[in-house]
């Protein structure tokens, strides 16, 4: 127990397991004041292997306290991912006194020398999501045919006054609707030459959201794509802008676009009963990439989650895009240690910020004078850093942690990752790095890249370099914890 929480790895500023394997978020709910995460989880190892769904409470979204574990396998199968919501009007019929939580999820069902068997199943709970009790008609929803049927998000829908849930379906996801969460109904399947294909569709997940400065209104669909190792990515989330009228999801567009452009950052969703006077749709997403998630360098626990983040989109010329910012909770863990203002870079000029920091933050404005490759290094040790270069003439961010500490645990991890930008010449960053993760968010958070990094320590310093000519740093600002 010691050892673990000693452990160098282990993040201050994100949720992981005090012991063994984690994947997937899974409920995400607010009730009662406090923030529900419950989370793919392996109790007996640090690898996948048999699902239960681990549990964590929070009121503030950032610090996270672990409960007992809230759902075990059981004849129907392992705990596989789903989602969870307040049962205000007992559509149900569970809760005849008071309110209560619905968790929806899969079982997933391994048989010997057979196809696994997937189905959805329902659990409720009295008592702030403490203790649990299976609903005694499980499954309550079964296919014939469809081998990969899992990830259930369900939603209250207004305007069809229906339980509106969206499934992956292998290379789809399919919509079903329902009065009281027990009895489903099919009501359109989504996906077909829509997106990319690139591995199974998994964790879906379906909202309205704002737009940007207007009053205006559209859905999002998330759908998270495994790992295939053709492709040099490995698992990540894409996402479509449409409309949805109770029964069918329609996009704008055929394309999809990717949520983040960084390797640690899948199989994100939402939180359920949020209240309408804060309004906000937060996700949060587990940091990792199944391409070598069992082999992170961590010991006694694996994985973590990325810092919950604020959704909206954004309009530029006709198209919407998700921007997304982690939620302003963060902020008051942090105080500015350094700020500056107009300090003209050259190549010969060091600059080093000192933060010597178990977690910190990096806000810049970087206007490049006449350099073409320009950006910053993050000094984790004397030895260990990560190195964030804009490419002008290539117009791409790039993010190299191949010399960032600990990186041989799999030949993916130390490539380099990328973000295509319109405009290279002036750029609006801001980094979270914490004891294994950097979080960084582009022009306020229209592009977002999350990526591990397993360094002996978060940061020392902060060093701003061109490789020709001159950046103006137009304002810099670097934060250490305030607690
Ligand atoms: C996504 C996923 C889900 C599944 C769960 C199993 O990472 O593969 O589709 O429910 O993990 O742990």
């Amino acid at each position: 127990m010691e050892i673990i929480k000693l452990e160098k790895y282990r993040p201050i500023l994100h949720f992981a397991p005090q012991r063994n394997w984690m994947n997937d978020p899974n409920g995400l709910v607010f009730f009662k004041g406090e923030y529900h995460l419950f989370f793919q989880h392996n109790p007996n190892d640090s690898r996948h292997g048999p699902m239960h769904w681990g549990h964590a409470v929070s009121k503030d979204l950032i610090k996270w306290e672990e409960l007992d574990i809230a759902l075990y396998p059981d004849e129907h199968g392992t705990i596989f991912s789903g989602s969870a919501v307040v049962d205000w009007d007992n559509t149900s019929g569970f809760f005849p006194e008071e309110p209560g939580l619905v968790a929806i999820f899969t079982h997933h069902l391994e048989r010997e020398n057979q196809t696994p068997i997937q189905t959805q199943s329902l659990a409720y709970s009295h008592d702030q999501g403490r203790t649990w009790i299976k609903y005694a008609g499980n499954p309550v929803l079964k296919h014939p045919t469809k081998i990969d049927f899992r990830d259930p998000k369900v939603f209250w829908d207004e305007a069809s006054q229906s339980w509106i849930m969206v499934l992956a379906t292998g290379q789809t996801v399919s919509i079903y609707s329902s009065p009281n969460l027990k009895a489903w109904k099919f009501e359109s399947e989504f996906g077909e030459n829509m997106g990319s294909h690139d591995g199974v569709w998994e964790c879906p997940d379906l909202f309205e959201l704002n737009v940007d400065n207007s009053n205006e209104k559209k859905w999002v669909l998330f759908v998270s794509i495994g790992d295939n190792p053709q492709f040099e990515t490995g698992s990540r989330t894409q996402y479509f802008v449409g409309s949805f009228d109770g029964n069918k999801f329609v996009p704008e567009h055929e394309d999809m676009k990717w949520l983040d452009f960084g390797k640690d950052n899948y199989a994100g969703v939402s939180f359920s009963d949020i209240p309408r006077e804060d309004g906000r749709r937060i996700y949060l997403g587990w940091m990792s990439n199944w391409r070598y998630a069992n082999h992170v360098p961590t010991e006694g626990w694996r994985s973590q989650m990325t810092l919950p983040r604020e959704l909206m989109l954004r309009e530029t010329g006709g198209d919407f895009h998700i921007v997304q910012k982690v939620v302003r909770e963060l902020d008051t863990y942090f105080t500015t240690k350094e700020e500056i203002s107009n300090v003209i870079i050259g190549t010969e000029d060091t600059n080093i910020y000192e933060l010597d920091s178990e977690y910190a933050e990096v806000e810049l404005i970087l206007e490049s004078v006449d350099a073409s490759q320009y950006g910053l290094t993050i000094h984790h040790t004397k030895k260990q850093y990560t190195r964030i270069t804009i490419d002008k003439n290539e117009n791409i961010l790039l993010l190299d942690r191949k010399n960032s500490g600990k990186v041989d645990f799999s030949d993916n991890f130390s490539r380099a990752q990328k973000v295509k930008l319109e405009d290279t010449n002036k750029m609006k960053l801001r980094i979270i790095m914490d004891s294994s993760s950097l979080e960084l968010f582009i022009n306020e958070g229209e592009q977002a890249l999350t990526s591990l990094v397993y360094p002996e320590k978060a940061c020392e310093s902060i060093s701003l370099f061109t490789t020709e000519g001159k950046v103006n740093v137009v304002h810099g600002k670097f934060s250490i914890p305030s607690i």
